[in-house]
């Protein structure tokens, strides 16, 4: 715990408190704080995920940093900063609310701005380029306290973006993560299977969100191990709009009833066919019976088929029969 950060580490962390300086206790940071406070980001979510403001000027880290002795090599590697082509440095990031991303144990190793105007023709969020201490592949947003907090409420859980975690951890579920949009990596699921089996997968609910979740799905299932549960937010939600929009407690409610990985699987298949027709009926029935074959456990086994039997009105006896079909092919 005290063995002392690398110099790039240590840039990492100035920079951070330079953005949160000039985000709560500035005038060039006024607009900026606004803005949190219009997303609902109080002063102790703020200082909880040191969020910072980097001001519409294309010097003023770079002034900072070079002010506190670093070099002007370790500036060139560090990824705060573009080079012109005559090899001038200019601040990355510009008139953007900053979210630190950082190690296993919390130390910034990259960030992450969000425009705070609402241009839409520029990047809504921008992130630090890859350097030595950061592979975006291997990052999950807020990992060093969810992991601690995994311990006492027993589960992670996976969310595409930064205010989602902050949206959970003000109602009260302090162990979110994010993939950092819709594309979770092996490393990413790799890094969870050392933490907790126990996950839930709460993506946004839009079309985006729900595919994602289920390509997730695909991949914690054949990672092995995981006890998954998925949650499906209504109306398009994301996790934070829902928070804002019915409150934690209903939020929580969303959590303990996330579904199953069958289920949630099979209500999305169920949403492709249409199943007043025999033959898309049949096609439900051959993929439903596919997604159950891989089981080995009666119990839930026979739970599934019962639901697949109402919604196709076929015997459980038939959808047995097909099961045992297709589980010998797996073998
Ligand atoms: P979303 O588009 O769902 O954004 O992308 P969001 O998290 O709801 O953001 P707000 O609420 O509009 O501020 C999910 C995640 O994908 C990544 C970010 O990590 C974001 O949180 N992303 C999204 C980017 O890296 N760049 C983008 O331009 C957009
Ligand atoms: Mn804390
Ligand atoms: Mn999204
Ligand atoms: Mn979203
Ligand atoms: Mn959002």
């Amino acid at each position: 715990k005290t063995e002392p950060l690398s110099p790039l580490k240590k840039m990492y962390q100035d920079a951070t408190e330079f953005y949160q300086h000039i985000l709560l206790t500035t005038k060039t940071g006024e607009n900026a704080l606004k803005y949190a406070h219009d997303r609902e980001l109080d002063e102790d979510l703020l200082e909880h995920f040191k969020i910072g403001y980097a001001p519409d000027n294309d010097g003023i880290l770079l002034t900072f940093l070079k002010q506190k002795g670093y070099e002007d090599d370790l500036l060139r590697r560090s990824g705060l900063f573009v080079e012109s082509k005559e090899g001038k440095l200019y601040d990355r990031f510009r008139d953007r609310l900053m979210f630190p991303l950082s190690d296993e144990v919390g130390r910034t190793i990259a960030f992450s701005g969000r425009r705070i105007s609402n241009n839409s023709e520029i990047a809504k969020y921008m992130n630090s380029p890859e350097t030595e201490i950061f592979t975006k592949s291997k990052l999950l947003f807020h990992l060093s306290e969810a992991k601690k907090a995994a311990r006492s409420e027993g589960h992670l859980i996976l969310y595409e973006g930064y205010m989602d975690v902050i949206a959970a951890y003000k109602a009260g579920i302090k162990s979110g993560v994010a993939s950092m949009g819709t594309s979770l990596t092996d490393e990413q699921v790799y890094i969870l299977k050392r933490i907790t089996p126990n996950v839930i997968i709460n993506y946004d609910g839009d079309p985006p969100g729900i595919h994602a979740a289920e390509r997730a799905c695909g991949m914690f299932q054949k990672a092995n191990g995981f006890n998954l549960g998925i949650v499906v937010l209504p109306e398009n939600l994301d996790p934070d709009e829902y928070v804002k929009k019915y409150g934690a407690q209903k939020y929580q409610g969303q959590v303990k009833a996330a579904l199953t990985p069958i289920d949630f699987l099979l209500n999305r298949l169920a949403l492709k066919f249409n199943l007043h027709n025999d033959r898309e009926k049949l096609s439900f029935i051959d993929e439903a019976v596919q997604l159950i074959a891989p089981l080995n456990d009666p119990v839930a086994e026979d739970l599934y088929l019962g639901k697949i039997a109402k919604q196709t009105s076929v015997s459980i006896e038939s959808l047995k029969v097909s099961v045992l079909r297709a589980r010998r092919k797996l073998n």
